[in-house]
């Protein structure tokens, strides 16, 4: 019997520390999107299950206690897929969703949009010269922008044929507020779009507030009806441990 931690997050890695220190026996799930994804502490599986009725199926052959859907807060398919998966089930299942960033003192005045299209519109209202800090996923919403530099930061090259305009930086973050304000600075950013991911990836919002850059940031998707959320590694663990 185990506890199966949903991962691909700083979080779900800081849970797995915590149950294998406490002789928990859990088994951390990747997506396998990642070249070279930080591994957690303990058991670990790589790959997709095959949408909720492979996760259902998972769940019923590999024993699985419970369910910690530790994923990153935009990843909405693996998360209604949880959802399912353990209604159909009966496995318990606990979001972990981290803090976003709207409790931010300046993120009132940020332009808050509902997907990426709504950012493009958005952006496209604020400036020319755009720091497009979503990760690699959606680029393709932005592909019509082949008059602008666009400055996207990825940790993986993306999987589409960006711009000729646009600039590539591979990185892996956290990264500190000098490092941003000088990234901001020497492209001349005067647009930031930023998922509403919380987490440790706060610097460039920190920089944009103190060069007055302007911030799109995108709304999070919701968590599936009824199904438990908590936003603290700590209350994570009490949870699983408790199973
Ligand atoms: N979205 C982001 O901005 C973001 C940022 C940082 C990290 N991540 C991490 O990257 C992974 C993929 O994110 P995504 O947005 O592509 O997810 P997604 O759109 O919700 O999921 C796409 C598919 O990937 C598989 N999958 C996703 N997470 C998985 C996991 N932890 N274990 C096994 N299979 C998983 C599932 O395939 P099957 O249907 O075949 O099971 C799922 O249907 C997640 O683990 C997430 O925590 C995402």
């Amino acid at each position: 019997m185990s506890i199966l931690v949903l991962g691909g997050t700083a979080e779900a890695r800081e849970l797995a520390g915590l149950l294998v220190a406490a002789g928990v026996p859990l088994v951390t799930s990747l997506a396998g999107d990642v070249a070279e994804p930080r591994r957690p502490a303990g058991a670990v599986r790589i790959g997709g299950f095959g949408g909720a009725d492979g996760l259902a199926a998972h769940l019923r052959t590999h024993d699985t206690t419970a369910v910690v859907d530790a994923t990153h807060p935009f990843a909405e398919r693996i998360t209604a897929n949880a959802a399912a998966a353990c209604a159909a089930t009966g496995v318990a299942l606990l979001r972990l969703s981290r803090p976003g960033w709207a409790g931010r003192p300046e993120a009132a005045g940020w332009q808050w949009v509902d997907g990426l299209d709504g950012a493009r519109r958005a952006a496209e209202r604020l400036g020319a010269r755009v720091f497009l800090a979503i990760g690699r996923q959606g680029l393709a919403a932005f592909a019509g922008w082949t008059d602008r530099y666009v400055l996207v930061r990825v940790v993986d090259a993306p999987e589409v044929d960006v711009p000729g305009s646009w600039e590539v930086l591979r990185a892996r973050g956290p990264f500190s507020f000098e490092a941003e304000c000088d990234l901001l600075r020497s492209r001349s950013i005067d647009v930031l779009v930023t998922k509403d991911s919380g987490g440790p990836t706060e610097a460039k919002l920190d920089a944009a507030a103190h060069l007055g850059v302007p911030v799109v940031a995108v709304r999070r998707p919701p968590v599936p009806s009824g199904v438990p959320v908590v936003t603290t590694v700590a209350e994570a663990f009490a949870w699983a441990a408790a199973r």
